[in-house]
């Protein structure tokens, strides 16, 4: 018999046909001659309950059916009279595929700590919560391709494999076949890369953003959504050393359009959550409330289907990094230093402590930060006439801080190439992008949003390790 899945199972009205499912037992219980077996095949959160009645099928063949054992039932789709599932199923025929060894199937049907579950990240996409982050990851990805697809946005893949760093911050793993213990000698005593695979030293990219910027200047709106690696040891909650970027890139637009575009999208995408992932959501909702139950009132998160709505309400706050810092420095705690880093002076760098305060204490919405110092900004990005700041944007938001980055980018070839010798970038590496500004430059911007940044955010879980299947972070590249 073909497969159904549980999905469809759940809300098939054709009592009395016989069907076929497969899945993974998540428990059984029993009494004198019947056991109700919970099924899930990873289709949907809900678990379908198998009735086994001991004259249809002999006790001893199901004793070995324990939680994590996969198995195929034929039977007898009918209406449910227990209460909490609308079908279940009268089993026929069940055949194990695999067996799970209760005394050793890390599993069991008990709460597991999310550190416990990380280190059994193999199997963790078998528990309620990792089904429902798995899923709505998936239904997020679509929906990022549904929206740039829609509004007629070209999808550009970018290397991975680079010789630039983007963000110039060097924070980069380099790509290299080279002996480490015996590699090739310049007559300087340094390693010399020309003897490497690609004839130079290369990284793992840290942004597609510059090639992104190179096919928008000649299909005019393009985006980028693809493994960005950074080397910084950052072991915080909401870094990890290889992450999933989606960067637009859009011709003749300036700063004002950007923030538009990362606004829409932002929406679109808290919007498409909301429409589409209904039951996970609700599930990560109470799994939340559960958690935030252990904290302090005033330290709780908003519940997760009021926050995402709340996201979709207002216009987000868009502001000045100026008045940013001015409003920071007079702020409570500030003042009072409550924060880990005291905000002193106009061109301090902010912590997501800073950003927090004035999504989550100040304005009560996200929040867009313009026009910041250029010295804590990427080469890239348009000097105002001011000589002090870029035309730069962050989109903060509740719980997360930074979620978006981006700007307009300098078009112009003398100043682009200006800042560049300031800031000791080798110029030859770009000779390629530089071209750009030579040939049929025109004003552009683009963003880059960090799509596990927006998973917390959609998920409400707690640290970034938790969205992704197999986080990369400091010491930790198990699975
Ligand atoms: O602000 P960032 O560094 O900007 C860029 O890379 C630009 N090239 C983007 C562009 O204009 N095309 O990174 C963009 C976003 C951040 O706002 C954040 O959401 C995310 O990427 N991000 C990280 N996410 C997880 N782990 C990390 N280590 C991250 N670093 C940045
Ligand atoms: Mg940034």
């Amino acid at each position: 018999m073909k497969r159904t899945k549980i999905a469809d199972l759940l809300i098939a009205k054709d009592f009395g046909k016989q069907v076929n499912v497969k899945g993974w037992v998540r428990t059984k219980r029993g009494s004198k001659n019947v056991a109700f077996i919970a099924l899930n095949d990873g289709s949907v959160i809900h678990n379908i309950q198998i009735v086994v009645d001991f004259n249809e099928i002999n006790e001893n063949d199901i004793l070995k059916i324990n939680t994590g054992a996969a198995i195929s039932v034929d039977g007898e789709l009918i209406e449910s009279k227990g209460s909490g599932q609308n079908v279940e199923i009268i089993a026929k025929k069940i055949e194990i595929f695999g067996e799970a060894d209760p005394e050793k199937y890390p599993l069991q049907p008990k709460k597991h700590s999310l550190e416990f579950l990380r280190e059994i990240a193999h199997l963790r996409f078998r528990t309620n919560t990792f089904g429902a982050i798995t899923r709505v990851r998936h239904a997020m990805i679509f929906a990022v391709h549904k929206f740039f697809n829609d509004r007629g946005f070209y999808n550009i893949h970018t290397p991975i494999i680079t010789g630039s760093d983007a963000e110039g911050a060097g924070e980069m793993f380099r790509v290299s076949v080279l002996d480490p213990i015996n590699p090739p000698l310049t007559e300087d005593k340094k390693v010399d890369y020309s003897k490497d695979f690609f004839g130079k030293e290369t990284n793992l990219t840290v942004s597609g953003q510059l090639e992104a910027e190179l096919a928008a200047l000649a299909l005019s709106e393009v985006y980028t959504f693809g493994p960005t690696f950074r080397a910084e040891n950052s072991n915080t909650s909401r870094h990890l050393a290889e992450f999933w970027m989606i960067e637009p890139e859009v011709a003749f637009a300036d700063i004002n359009d950007d923030m538009d575009l990362a606004e829409d999208m932002l929406k679109y995408l808290v919007k498409y959550a909301l429409e589409n992932c209904n039951d996970d959501l609700n599930f990560l909702s109470k799994r939340l409330q559960d958690e935030e139950k252990n904290k302090k009132q005033d330290e709780r998160q908003m519940e997760l289907i009021e926050k995402l709505n709340f996201v979709l309400e207002d216009k987000f706050e868009r502001i000045s990094y100026t008045e940013a810092i001015n409003i920071l420095k007079n702020s409570k705690p500030n003042k009072k230093k409550k924060f880990q880093y005291i905000i002193e002076e106009w061109g301090a760098d902010l912590q997501s402590e800073h950003e927090r305060f004035l999504v989550e204490k100040h304005f009560k919405k996200p929040v867009i930060l313009t026009d910041y110092p250029k010295d804590i900004k990427a080469f890239y990005m348009k000097q105002n006439d001011d000589g002090k700041t870029v035309r730069a944007m962050d989109v903060l938001f509740p719980q997360i801080g930074e979620i978006i980055g981006g700007s307009q980018r300098e078009e112009i070839y003398d100043k682009l190439i200006g800042r560049i010798r300031e800031l000791n970038i080798p110029e030859k590496e770009l000779w390629w992008y530089l071209e750009t500004r030579k040939f049929g430059t025109v004003p552009h911007s683009g963003f880059g949003l960090g799509f596990e940044r927006l998973m917390l955010f959609i998920t409400g879980m707690g640290n970034i390790r938790d969205v992704i299947p197999f986080p990369r972070a400091p010491q930790n590249a198990e699975f």
